[in-house]
């Protein structure tokens, strides 16, 4: 498969390093004077993360509206509230501090509060925003990429859903990265991080296309996050490395690794998010089981391109010893590789299974039917 035709589009302002967010002010400014402030179940607060950000705000003279309680997987009902307080309050502009779950929420509401649409018909694309009240983002946790992408993902309990929507409005104005910010980030949620931005780099390579310099790039940050992360996790205040592997997690989904290629795959993605919604399950902690059992799946249809992946991450091209390998490193950072080991009973595959069929989650380059998703709950 050669390079495939793209088209290539990133707006954010992206701000990096370590005081970056003393200028917060000053650019939410240029975008109006009444901040709707978002953020998730406390843990700004606990770390100060809260009082620098409002200080700041209120010191730019901005008036505050804030939404705060946004849970982990989150949740359409609570976008739905953000929105009518939004619009309540008349406010200009949308602040994020939070990791994905808060910034993913943060895009929508910022397309809720100008559309008379129900926010779920964006998740289901059956509506389209035309325009959006300017979002500014202040990551708290490297994972996602969301800071620097066009894409939210919001989960349903009443249908059942956890979906992803993708449009140029969701793009935020100005994403602010300061490494200090995550340094409270717990062992677990920093590990699971780090699995969903190896995912991230991995439905890039399994995509539609093979540029060999971005499939170089993709794996180089593959490869860079699997250095820095046992660095990391033995010495979770360091700046440093907590910097290389937030910058890993921005380059991972920022459209950089999907030069060259029409679209990623994202049935690994499709089929994790089934695990969050019936379980709750983190994000990151989803992606390290079903992998490894997607490439068992793959392993006799795309051979070549597995060996390559091999080849480029670990110098070898033996593919059960590739996949394993895979294993051993999500064990090392105890990111779960099996059902078992985040605690799923046997017993609830065929659930998982039955959930699976039911919105049929399937890859865009490599589609699956029921009995690959059989097998696949075969290999968790
Ligand atoms: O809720 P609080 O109290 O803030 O605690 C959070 C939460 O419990 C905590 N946390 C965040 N920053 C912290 C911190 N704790 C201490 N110190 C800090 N600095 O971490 C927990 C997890 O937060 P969450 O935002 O849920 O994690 P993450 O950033 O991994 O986001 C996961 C969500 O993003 C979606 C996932 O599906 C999931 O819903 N994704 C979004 C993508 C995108 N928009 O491009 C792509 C991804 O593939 C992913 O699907
Ligand atoms: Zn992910």
């Amino acid at each position: 498969m050669a390079i495939q035709n793209f088209v290539a589009y990133n707006p954010v302002r992206l701000h990096f390093g370590e005081g970056v967010v003393q200028t917060l002010g000053e650019t939410i400014k240029q975008y109006g004077k009444h901040v709707l402030l978002l953020y998730g179940k406390g843990s700004v607060k606990k770390y100060g993360y809260y009082d620098e950000v409002t200080g700041i705000l209120k010191n730019a003279g901005l008036q505050i509206t804030e939404f705060g309680g946004i849970q982990p997987n989150p949740l359409v009902d609570d976008v739905r509230r953000a929105i009518a307080l939004g619009k309540e309050k008349k406010v200009d502009v949308i602040l994020a501090l939070g990791g994905g779950s808060v910034i993913d929420s943060a895009k929508i509401v910022s397309v809720g509060l100008v559309h008379d649409i129900d926010p779920w018909q964006f998740m289901l694309w059956q509506a389209f925003p035309e325009q959006s009240v300017p979002l500014v983002t202040v990551l708290t946790l490297a994972a996602t990429g969301t800071e620097m992408n066009a894409a939210a993902v919001l989960q349903n309990t009443e249908t059942g859903k956890k979906v992803g929507f993708v449009h140029p409005e969701l793009f935020p104005k100005d994403s602010f990265l300061d490494p200090a910010y995550t340094v409270t980030v717990p062992k677990d949620y920093t590990a699971y991080g780090i699995a969903d931005l190896i995912a991230h780099a991995l439905e890039a390579f399994f995509g539609k296309g093979e540029p060999s310099v971005i499939d170089r790039i993709t794996v180089d940050i593959i490869k860079d996050a699997m250095e820095q992360a046992p660095l990391l996790l033995n010495d979770l205040k360091n700046t440093a490395w907590r910097a290389n592997i937030m910058l890993d997690a921005t380059l991972a989904l920022n459209g950089l690794t999907n030069y060259g290629r029409s679209s990623g795959d994202w049935g690994v993605h499709a089929l994790g998010h089934e695990l969050s919604l019936l379980y709750g399950m983190p994000h990151g902690a989803t992606l390290s089981i079903v992998y490894p059992a997607w490439l068992k799946l793959q392993a006799g249809r795309i051979p070549k391109r597995i060996q390559k992946l091999g080849d480029l991450l670990f110098g070898l091209t033996d593919i059960e010893t590739v996949i394993q390998k895979l294993e051993v490193f999500f064990k090392s950072i105890d990111c779960p590789v099996r059902l078992a080991d985040a605690g799923i009973d046997e017993s609830k595959k065929e659930e998982i299974l039955h959930q699976m069929n039911k919105n049929q989650d399937s890859g865009m380059v490599y589609l699956l039917n029921d009995a690959d998703r059989k097998q696949i709950v075969e290999y968790m």
